[in-house]
């Protein structure tokens, strides 16, 4: 059975991932709209990794006998002056979910819950990964800068990502 304190904290950290689903939908729909449609289709695969992750953390609350308790979930920004104030965002919003991550491992160990420090691990890692793909990619665009050739180039690397796989989940 799960305690409490750690079924509080997972819960909160399933709306803050289906949230990051929402905000790079929200990226998403931005790079749509000026059309660059492959930063368009990466910000999607990133927002389907997200969903993954917050289901992840539900079957998990419910494979220790907890029960999972969805809440609302925050309105995510809707513009942004220009495609790597994007990406900067993005970036600060991963080093944001990695605190989160680093605290959940932090009451795993405090409330001797080893269980959890376990599946954390998983998540622990994950944000490694998180974090420097983005990095690269805000490093890119400041090489990149306004050179309209450059962007093009990016975006349609950018669109080679594919889609979630069952091995990424
Ligand atoms: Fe679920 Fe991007 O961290």
């Amino acid at each position: 059975m799960i305690n409490k304190k750690i079924e509080e904290a997972i819960n909160s950290q399933i709306n803050a991932e289906m949230f990051s689903a929402y905000l790079y939908k929200s990226m998403s729909a931005y790079f749509s709209d000026i059309n660059l449609t492959g930063m368009a289709a990466w910000m999607n695969v990133q927002a389907q990794e997200e969903m993954t992750h917050a289901l992840k953390f539900y079957d998990y609350i419910i494979e220790r006998g907890g029960r999972v308790r969805l809440m609302a979930i925050e309105e995510p920004a809707f513009d942004w002056s220009s495609p790597i104030e994007v990406f900067k965002a993005s970036y600060e919003h991963e080093q944001y979910i990695t605190g989160r991550i680093n605290d959940l491992a932090d009451l795993a160990i405090k409330e001797k819950d080893h269980a959890t420090g376990i599946m954390l691990q998983w998540f622990v890692t994950e944000q490694v990964e998180e974090e420097a793909n983005v990095s690269e990619i805000v490093s890119k665009m400041e090489m990149i800068g306004d050179a309209k050739h450059g962007i093009y180039m990016l975006d349609k690397e950018l669109g080679g990502r594919g889609a979630v796989s069952s091995e990424e989940e």
